[in-house]
């Protein structure tokens, strides 16, 4: 298998004019209609054991349970009570669980959508305001087994990973600024080998606890081509740095992993290495020789995806374009067009404590401008991968234009914003900024791209 057979395009800056502009941009929370709510009887509030329960089963105990990444179990009624309040204004502002797209605009169906529907949310908010009753507990459904954090998130599915690597061990001190841990890992490959699925796996409990994000970069010899065009795929800001395999994975609280498409995935090359950037906080005690964990699960030997996933950063604001003045919002925007057809497989908008909003958009070639995904809530300890459902993930023509824009606020009307008495630039700090977007393109052969797009149309026009 050589790089050539990969149908492999790719998506450079043809034109990366960064704006930057004060603006009025006042991105709404979801208001609750709190009238809409299940019921044991006609006229009496939802309880715990009949309503409530159930939704913090399906939506919030994978992370509320003990030895998980929340500060608090949500698993009895009792530990739930004492939250009640904390609860309704966490759930009323979709803040929790940790989804904060615009349901109003763009697509809607994701393969990790954990968000409360409206309906779920107006109970709960019922709930509280009753006074958050406990019911009658012969209503409540049995508990859930949730998962184990210590274990492989996507081992029930995949088995054990095929491959296991760990970044060198690092002492996070119990105090202090936070750190970029940059070692590097050799990965031991001593064959090609396609790439299925990828789990990052911080420590437990403590690693969970100190890692902020973990960035993998995949250091292999690509040969000439796929070095010019991974250097330009990968980032699109004047100077960057080429990265040689490609990022790998990033992860962050709120993402397990990535599980390719069938019929896509990423290649590991003989004497492949990872480049981690791991960034670590304190968190008032020392965590010693932490570790992170990065699992990959192959195709069977032999098989080679069709297509070739490659996950880009792109720029929405890089450097010195960041520029926010005290007490103002700003709106960044950037473009990249699509050098071939391809499937966008998911949007993850990054930025830190004053970003406020990031959308994509597709301005097709013959002009139809879309919508793909628009995050109006964001929140900067949360990175929260929207995944398309297969269906809907968008398929692009060759020549399409992805426009991304980010909403910054460093007025005192964010809550999240530390102080909007200063200006505010790039940075590798929470309290400095960024504006980027980590975005998973499938590039596919004109063929394959029609008969995709044909399918769809077809299934789209037969209606159950
Ligand atoms: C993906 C994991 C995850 C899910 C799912 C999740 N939470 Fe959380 N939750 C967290 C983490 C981590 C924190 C602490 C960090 C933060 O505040 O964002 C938190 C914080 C909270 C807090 C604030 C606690 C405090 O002391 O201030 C509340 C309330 C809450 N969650 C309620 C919920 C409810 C209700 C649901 C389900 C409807 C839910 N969460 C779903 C991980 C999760």
């Amino acid at each position: 298998m050589t790089t050539s057979t990969v149908a492999l395009l790719v998506a450079a800056a043809v034109a990366a004019p960064v704006v930057s502009l004060s603006a009025q941009n006042n991105v709404p929370v979801a208001t609750v209609a709190a009238n809409i709510a299940s019921r044991s009887g006609p006229g009496d509030p939802p309880t715990w054991a009949h309503d409530v329960a159930r939704i913090m089963q399906n939506k919030c105990q994978v992370c509320h349970t003990p030895g998980s990444i929340a500060p608090m179990v949500l698993t009895t009624y009792e530990e739930a009570k004492k939250f009640a309040d904390k609860i309704k204004s966490r759930v009323a502002t979709r803040r929790m669980p940790p989804w904060h797209l615009d349901k109003t605009v763009g697509i809607q169906e994701y393969k990790n959508d954990r968000s409360l529907s409206d309906a779920e949310i107006a109970t709960i908010v019922n709930w509280v305001d009753a006074g958050a009753p406990q019911g009658d507990m012969k209503d409540a459904p049995p508990p859930v087994t949730l998962p184990d954090p210590a274990k492989w998130q996507f081992g029930d599915r995949f088995g054990q990973p095929d491959l296991v690597v760990k970044s060198a061990p690092y002492t996070v001190a119990p105090t202090g600024q936070d750190k970029w841990w940059r070692p590097e890992t050799d990965m031991g490959i001593k064959e090609e080998r396609w790439v299925r699925a990828i789990e990052i796996k911080p420590s437990v409990p403590l690693g969970k606890r100190v890692v902020h994000h973990v960035l993998t970069t995949l250091e292999q010899d690509e040969g000439p081509m796929l070095q010019g065009l991974a250097s330009t795929a990968m980032d699109h800001s004047p100077g960057a740095r080429p990265m040689s395999g490609g990022l790998f994975m990033e992860w962050a609280l709120g993402k397990q992993g990535e599980i390719y498409n069938e019929d896509a995935g990423k290649l590991l090359m003989p004497g492949a290495k990872i480049r981690w950037e791991v960034h670590y906080y304190a968190i008032g005690k020392e965590v010693p020789n932490d570790q992170v964990e990065i699992g990959v699960w192959y195709y069977p030997k032999g098989y080679k995806p069709k297509n070739r996933t490659i996950l880009n950063m792109f720029n929405v604001a890089a450097g010195s374009e960041l520029d926010i003045p005290p007490g103002q919002k700003t709106v960044t925007q950037n473009f990249i067009t699509l050098r071939g057809p391809a499937r966008i497989e998911n949007f993850q908008p990054h930025m830190h404590m004053r970003g406020k909003a990031m959308m994509m958009e597709a301005v097709y070639p013959d002009g139809r401008r879309e919508v793909l995904s628009h995050v109006n809530n964001f929140q900067w300890n949360w990175h929260v991968n929207y995944i398309y459902a297969d269906n809907v993930a968008p398929l692009l023509p060759k020549g399409t234009m992805l426009v991304f824009t980010a909403w910054h606020d460093n007025t005192k009307d964010n809550p999240n914003n530390p102080d909007p008495e200063q200006w505010i630039g790039w940075g590798d700090r929470t309290v400095d900024e960024m504006a980027h977007v980590w975005v998973d393109v499938t590039y596919l052969e004109q063929d394959d791209f029609d008969k995709k797009v044909a399918d769809r149309k077809k299934a789209a026009t037969i209606k159950p």
